[in-house]
């Protein structure tokens, strides 16, 4: 069996990282989204929230399942019986930090491989912080993300003004 894990903050997914699941999902016998839970970059969405979110979105993918993590991407990778870790490389510019995460996590744990998945042209210029501040700013997001997360990315916009008045 080819067990892959997809890590990430997914705050929130993007049709960039639903490329690379669907993708993914292709390639290997059975996926698994791991969800970062303690994240220093102070989450829009709650760890819950976000799981629930790529359950939507991902439903029509049998061999997809969603789960939330802390602590080590390795470990969780062990404890899900996977040998592959799935990275997106949207530019050059994600490549310094990716390299030193595979690197890194290879030196821990050397039955693991990282594999790089190249995004779709696409979304090339994608990311969630980007999304989040358009939505801060009322703008536009549909180009962007699923229509269940344009949805709740609004809701959350709408959320965050009413407690700030
Ligand atoms: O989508 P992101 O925020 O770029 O994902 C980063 C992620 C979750 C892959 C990375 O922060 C991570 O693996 N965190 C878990 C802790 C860990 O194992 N760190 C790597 C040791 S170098």
């Amino acid at each position: 069996m080819a067990i892959a894990v997809y890590p990430g903050s997914f705050d929130p997914v993007t049709l960039g990282h639903m490329d690379i699941i669907e993708r993914t999902a292709n390639m290997m016998d059975h996926v698994i989204i791991g969800v970062l839970k303690n994240n220093s970059k102070s989450p829009l969405f709650s760890v819950e929230e976000r799981v629930n979110m790529l359950k939507s979105v991902t439903a029509h993918l049998p061999n997809v399942e969603i789960q939330s993590f802390d602590g080590l991407l390795v470990d969780f990778t062990h404890q899900n019986h996977a040998n592959v870790i799935v990275r997106g490389l949207r530019a050059i510019t994600d490549f310094e930090f990716e390299l030193q995460l595979a690197q890194t996590n290879r030196v821990i744990a050397p039955d693991i491989d990282t594999i790089f998945l190249t995004t779709n042209l696409k979304y090339s210029y994608l990311s969630s912080s980007i999304v989040k501040e358009i939505a801060g700013y009322q703008g536009e997001i549909k180009e962007f993300l699923h229509p269940e997360i344009v949805k709740r990315v609004r809701e959350k916009m709408q959320e965050k003004m009413a407690q700030a008045n």
